[in-house]
């Protein structure tokens, strides 16, 4: 087995924001967390004796000292146990594993002016963007867009923010005239966006009507891997056949047959868990392949993709 990288800590503090959105306060006792950056995101490991689970969560603070992490965990509907395991047994003291801290959802330090559009959850990036870009002075608006119930939890985030560049808004964004704000905007912005899938694919269609570069259009979509119907992955150097269940992905099943398959961001987002794919037909579900790339069949990213068909046979 791979030797395990990464950080023993524990939850300091729980605090609940609404019934389905929980701010964890993560703390090291002996050494430092490593260093952030505005987007950065942590992988978590934690569970009791009957599970681990195994997510990654942006984090919105790391303290001065260094010692502690702060991420804020939704509650999700479709969870297939992390989240669920969290806000009922995420109390103050319980051990937490983290894993690799990186970033894949960086300020671009040349934009003239930052446009960040979030959606429930999606904020989680955008308080440390936030921090950030008033300490340098930087041009920057914020959108902000939830549930009416969810208004008051996301006000009180944002209270200690620059009130003139946040907004919360409890309309859909095409009715509140994001488009038209779009349009408006400069040539020199970068937009950045975060939040569900259907607000994702408004802002990725809206910012290309409105003609914005693919380069100033910057997104970080946080994925919670559903199941499926179950299939068989059969590793091709050894022969080893493993059974993927219903609700578990392809890489908790390779890690729970202590295969060493990579990962990092374990939601789709970054590429590092993918897999040549010698027979079978995956069933892509990630956002980092090219459509050349789905369409040649030979690859797969096993955080979150399953197969097709009832067997995939793997070049590991
Ligand atoms: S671990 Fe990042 S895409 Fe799979």
């Amino acid at each position: 087995m791979a030797e395990r990288m990464g950080f023993p800590a524990f939850i300091e503090r729980v605090e609940g924001l609404t019934p389905t959105l929980r701010r964890f306060v993560l703390r090291k006792e002996k050494q430092i967390f490593p260093p952030v950056s505005p987007g950065s995101y942590a992988a978590l490991e934690f569970g009791d004796g009957e599970k681990v689970y195994k997510n990654a969560y942006s984090i919105v603070e790391r303290s001065e000292d260094g010692r502690e992490l702060t991420v804020i965990v939704r509650l999700a509907p479709q969870s297939r146990g992390g989240s669920r395991f969290l806000h009922e047994k995420g109390r103050s003291g319980l051990p937490v594993w983290v894993g690799s801290v990186a970033n894949l959802f960086p300020i671009v330090k040349t934009a003239r002016r930052h446009l960040l559009l979030s959606a429930g959850i999606g904020i989680t990036p955008f308080l440390s963007y936030l921090r950030k870009l008033r300490s340098i002075g930087a041009d920057y608006t914020l959108h902000h867009f939830c549930r009416a119930e969810e208004r008051s939890a996301f006000e009180a985030l944002l209270a200690e923010q620059d009130q003139a560049r946040v907004s919360v808004h409890t309309a859909l964004p095409s009715e509140v005239g994001l488009a038209d704000w779009l349009q408006d905007e400069a040539i020199a912005t970068h937009v950045y966006f975060c939040g569900p899938e259907g607000f994702m694919k408004w802002v990725e269609e809206t910012t290309h009507r409105c003609g914005f570069a693919p380069g100033k259009v910057h997104s970080e979509h946080f994925f919670v891997p559903e199941g499926g119907r179950p299939f068989e992955v059969i590793l091709a150097r050894s022969g080893r056949k493993i059974a993927v269940k219903a609700d578990e992905t392809l890489l908790e099943a390779l890690e729970q047959a202590d295969v060493d398959a990579p990962c990092m961001c374990r939601g789709g987002a970054c590429g590092a868990c993918a897999v040549t794919v010698l027979d079978g037909q995956p069933d892509h579900r990630d956002h980092v392949l090219t459509e050349a790339e789905r369409a040649s069949g030979n690859v797969i990213l096993t955080c979150v993709s399953r197969a097709k068909t009832d067997t995939l046979t793997l070049d590991l």
